[in-house]
C-alpha cells in the first residue's frame, strides 16, 4: 500500500508471518455487538473491526481489549455511519448536492471527521455516492442525485475531507478512513425498490454509475463497500469481474472491499450459493476483503480448512489490506483517543459553519416576486404546516444524538420577521387524514395578509428501505394547499423532503415554492433567512422533479433522443387520422416518444434554480472553433461571461453541457461536462474560464469494449434565466481509442 513507510511496511509483514490462518479470517470481518462486554470479547478473540460502541471511553475500553489483551495486540478500526455530520448535523447529501459547490461537501466532511474520531470512530461508511435517477429510491438522500460528474465531485471532496486534515495531511489528527459506497449500480435498483437489482450496458455502466467511484479511488478512499444489488444477475458481493477486475485490477485500488450489512449472507436469498459458507467463498474469491454482520468468514467451515491455494491467497491479501489500512491510520502508534476531548454537543464554531453551509443548498423552484418577503411590518403571517414546529429537520442517517435545531420553524421566522406578526398552526398530519385540522385551518387562513405553507416528507420517510411508490407530499398536505391557495390570501410553500417529490398536482397555485431539503441543525434558521431575504437561494436541483411518478426514471438530463423525438405531449385526444390510410408521413404528429396522458419532460429539470437577483450567461468563447486533440490534452479552455444585472451580489452555480450531435453510438442530448460556483458583483459582467477533457467528449463503445472518441462537431451551452448560450466546435481528430 503506497500510504505505508517502509517501518510500517516491515510491520505489516511480520504480522502477516504470525497471524494464523483463523486469525486472518478475524481480522477481515466488522461486527456489531450491543454490549461493551461483548465488544470487549470480540476485541480479545482478534476480531480486525467493530461498530462504535458509543463513546471515547467505551472506544477506549475496547481498543484496550485488542492491543493489551489480543494475540498480536492489533488495534481495531471501528466503522459508523458517519453520513452528513456526527453531533453537528450538515443538510443531507442530496441538498450539498444542489450547492454544486466540493468544497461545503469537504468542509462538512471535515467537520464530521473531527468529532467522530474525537469519540474513537475511525472508519465512516461515507460517502454515498451512488447515481440515482429514480426518486423511489429513498436512498437519493444520502446520495448527490442524477449525475455522474456532480457525484463524482462531491464524493471525492468528501474523501478529502474525512481523511485528510485540514493542512491536507493523510490521516492526522482528527481523521477517518471513508468508505466509497455502495459498488455499483445500486442507484439503478429496477422500480426504484432498495435492494433490487440492476441490469444496464456495459457503456450505462462505464459512463454512469463507475465515474464517481473512479474519481474515489483517485481522491485515495480508503475503503469501498460492495453494493446489495444483482448487476445483469450477478449479486455484486459475489461479482469478481467488478470487485475484483475493475476495482483493483484495471485501477488499481489498494485499499479494502468491505460488504454491506450481511450482504455475504444475502448470497443465499439471492440464489448463487448453497448456504453461508458457499456465500463466503463465493465473495472472497471475488475480491471482497472484509464481511460486514455475521461471522462468515472466520466461522464458514470450508474456509477455515483453507484447501484452496487461491482461496488462501486471496485470505491473504484481504488481511494485508485490512492491517495496511490500520497501520495507514496510525492505529498502531495512536490507539486511543483523549476521553476528555471527546466533542458531545456541537460547538458554536461548528453549528456557524452548518448554517454556512446549509444556505447553499435550498433551491427555489417558483417565485412570482413575492420572495423575498422583506420585513413585513405589522403583517399577519400565518406559518402552517406540519413543518412549522417541528424539529424533524435532520434528515436520513443520522446518529440519535445528532444535534436537532434548538429552535423550529415558528421560533426562527419570528426571529428572522421581529415586526411581522406571525401566528402558528399545524394545518394538518404529515401523514394522517385529519379533518379537523383541515378545517381550523380553513377557517383561521382568510384572516392573514400572508400564509406560509411549511410542508415535510418526514425523514424517516427517507433514507434506506424507504422506497416510495407515490411521491406526492404525504398525508393530507396537498389539500392543506389547496385550501390556502383558495383563500385569496398570497401563499408561500415551504418543502421540507429528502427526494424529489411529485409537487404537479398543486405548483401552478402558491405564489413561491421553495425546496429546503432537510438541512440539519441549523434548518430552520436558514429556511427563515431565504424568506426574509438576509439570504439569497442559490441552489440548483441535482436531480429532476418528476410531472408523475409514471415518468421515472427516465427524466434525468443526460438522456439519450429517441429516432422519434416529441415535440409535444399532453392531454388525451382521440385519433383523428387512420394510420393505415395516411401513411408514415404522421409519425411526428403522433408516433413520437411522449405520454399521451402528461407534458413532455420533468416539471423541474436539473440544474433548475432561481435567485433574487437576475443572472444572465451572455457567451460561451473557445480560443478557436477548430479544436485539435492535442488541445485537449491540457483541457480545453472554455471562457463563459456571467452578468449580474440587479444590484446585490450573487454566488451563482455555472453549469456547462456538451452534446455531441452526430457520432456512431446515439450520444446524450446534453452532458454535464464542468461545474462552477462563482461570486458575480451587483451589476458587472465577469469571465470564468472551465477547462474540459477527452474523457468529457468520449464514449464507451461496447464494439470495442473501451472509450472512444471521435472527431466531428460539438455543442457547449450553458443555461441562462432567458435561454441557453451556445457555442459549438469542431474537434480534429481520427476514430481512436482514448484512455479516458
Ligand atoms: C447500509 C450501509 C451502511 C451499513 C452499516 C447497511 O444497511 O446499506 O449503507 O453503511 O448498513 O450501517
Amino acid at each position: 500500500m503506497k500510504d505505508l513507510s517502509a517501518q510500517q511496511a516491515a510491520r505489516l509483514d511480520e504480522l502477516m508471518s504470525q497471524l494464523t490462518w483463523a486469525e486472518k479470517l478475524n481480522q477481515i470481518q466488522v461486527t456489531y455487538k450491543t454490549s461493551l462486554d461483548e465488544c470487549e470479547d470480540a476485541a480479545r478473540g482478534g476480531i480486525g473491526a467493530l461498530f462504535w460502541p458509543g463513546d471515547a471511553a467505551s472506544t477506549n475500553a475496547v481498543q484496550r481489549a485488542a492491543v493489551e489483551e489480543s494475540a498480536h495486540g492489533i488495534p481495531l478500526l471501528i466503522g459508523l455511519d458517519v453520513i452528513h455530520g456526527q453531533r453537528t448535523i450538515f443538510p443531507i447529501p442530496l441538498a450539498l448536492a444542489a450547492s454544486f459547490d466540493p468544497e461545503i461537501a469537504r468542509l462538512c466532511a471535515r467537520t464530521s471527521a473531527a468529532e467522530a474520531r474525537s469519540g474513537g470512530v475511525n472508519w465512516t461508511y461515507s460517502p454515498m455516492i451512488d447515481v440515482s435517477r429514480d426518486a423511489r429510491w429513498g436512498r437519493v438522500a444520502e446520495g448527490f442525485g442524477e449525475d455522474p460528474l456532480l457525484s463524482a465531485a462531491m464524493g471525492a471532496a468528501m474523501i478529502r475531507g474525512y481523511q485528510e486534515t485540514a493542512e491536507g495531511r493523510r490521516f492526522g489528527e482528527g481523521t477517518l478512513a471513508a468508505c466509497a459506497k455502495h459498488f455499483v449500480a445500486y442507484g439503478a435498483c429496477e422500480g426504484g425498490r432498495d435492494y433490487n437489482g440492476a441490469d444496464m450496458s456495459a457503456s450505462r455502466l462505464r459512463e454512469v454509475y463507475l465515474p464517481p467511484f473512479r474519481a474515489a479511488v483517485e481522491a485515495g478512499a480508503a475503503t469501498v463497500m460492495a453494493s446489495f444489488n444483482t448487476l445483469n444477475g450477478v449479486p455484486m458481493h459475489a461479482n469478481r469481474a467488478l470487485l475484483d477486475g475493475v476495482l483493483k485490477e484495471e485501477w488499481g485500488f489498494q485499499g479494502f472491499i468491505v460488504g454491506d450489512a450481511s450482504g455475504v449472507e444475502n448470497l443465499v436469498p439471492h440464489g448463487v450459493a448453497r448456504d453461508l459458507a458457499e456465500a463466503a467463498r463465493l465473495s472472497i474469491g471475488a475480491g471482497l476483503d472484509m464481511e460486514m454482520g455475521g461471522h462468515l468468514y472466520s466461522e464458514s467451515g470450508p474456509l477455515l480448512e483453507a484447501d484452496d491455494p487461491a482461496l488462501v491467497a486471496r485470505v491473504d491479501d484481504a488481511c494485508r489490506r485490512v492491517l495496511a489500512t490500520k497501520l495507514a491510520l496510525g492505529l498502531f502508534e495512536n490507539p486511543y483517543v483523549p476521553e476528555n476531548e471527546e466533542h458531545l454537543v456541537p460547538s458554536p464554531e461548528h453549528l456557524a459553519l452548518a448554517r454556512k453551509i446549509a444556505e447553499r443548498c435550498p433551491v427555489l423552484l417558483t417565485n412570482d416576486g413575492i420572495l423575498p418577503l422583506g420585513p413585513r411590518a405589522g403583517e399577519r403571517i400565518l406559518l402552517i404546516g406540519p413543518a412549522a414546529a417541528t424539529r424533524d429537520h435532520l434528515g436520513a442517517w443520522v446518529q440519535r444524538f445528532g444535534a436537532e435545531p434548538e429552535h423550529d420553524l415558528a421560533h426562527a421566522l419570528r426571529s428572522a420577521m421581529p415586526e411581522a406578526r406571525i401566528d402558528v398552526l399545524d394545518g394538518c398530519s404529515p401523514i394522517d387524514p385529519s379533518p379537523e385540522l383541515l378545517e381550523e385551518a380553513r377557517q383561521a387562513i382568510p384572516d392573514y395578509d400572508l400564509v406560509i405553507l411549511a410542508l415535510t416528507e418526514p425523514s424517516d420517510l427517507t433514507g434506506e428501505a424507504s422506497s416510495r411508490a407515490d411521491l406526492r407530499l404525504p398525508g393530507d398536505q396537498e389539500e392543506l394547499v389547496r385550501i390556502a391557495c383558495a383563500s385569496g390570501a398570497p401563499v408561500v410553500v415551504v418543502l421540507m423532503n429528502g427526494r424529489p417529490l411529485d409537487i404537479s398536482a398543486w405548483i401552478d397555485l402558491p405564489n413561491a415554492v421553495l425546496e429546503a431539503w432537510h438541512l440539519g441543525s441549523t434548518g430552520p434558521e436558514v429556511i427563515a433567512d431565504i424568506l426574509s431575504g438576509a439570504v439569497a437561494p442559490t441552489g440548483r436541483l441535482p436531480m429532476a422533479f418528476p410531472r408523475s411518478v409514471g415518468q421515472l426514471p427516465a427524466i434525468h438530463h443526460a438522456h439519450e433522443n429517441t429516432g422519434r423525438p416529441a415535440t409535444r405531449g399532453g392531454s388525451i385526444q382521440p385519433k383523428t387520422f387512420d394510420v393505415g390510410l395516411e401513411g408514415p408521413a404522421n409519425i411526428q404528429e403522433f408516433f413520437t416518444s411522449k405520454y399521451r396522458d402528461l407534458e413532455l419532460g420533468p416539471l423541474f429539470e436539473f440544474g433548475h434554480g432561481l435567485g433574487y437577483s437576475p443572472i444572465e450567461v451572455r457567451s460561451i468563447e473557445l480560443d478557436s472553433a477548430t479544436v485539435s486533440r492535442s488541445a485537449l490534452d491540457e483541457g480545453l479552455r472554455v471562457r463563459i461571461r456571467v452578468e449580474n444585472t440587479g444590484s446585490t451580489d450573487v454566488e451563482h452555480a455555472l453549469l456547462l453541457y456538451v452534446r455531441d450531435p452526430l457520432a456512431s453510438v446515439a450520444r446524450p442530448v446534453k452532458s454535464l461536462v464542468a461545474f462552477d460556483r462563482v461570486h458575480v458583483p451587483a451589476g458587472t459582467l465577469i469571465q470564468v474560464e472551465v477547462r474540459i477533457d477527452a474523457a468529457s467528449l468520449s464514449f464507451w463503445s461496447e464494439l470495442e469494449g473501451g472509450p472512444v472518441l471521435e472527431g466531428g462537431d460539438f455543442e457547449l451551452h450553458a443555461d441562462g434565466p432567458n435561454g441557453p448560450a451556445i457555442t459549438r466546435f469542431s474537434l480534429v481528430a481520427d476514430d481512436s481509442k482514448e484512455d479516458a
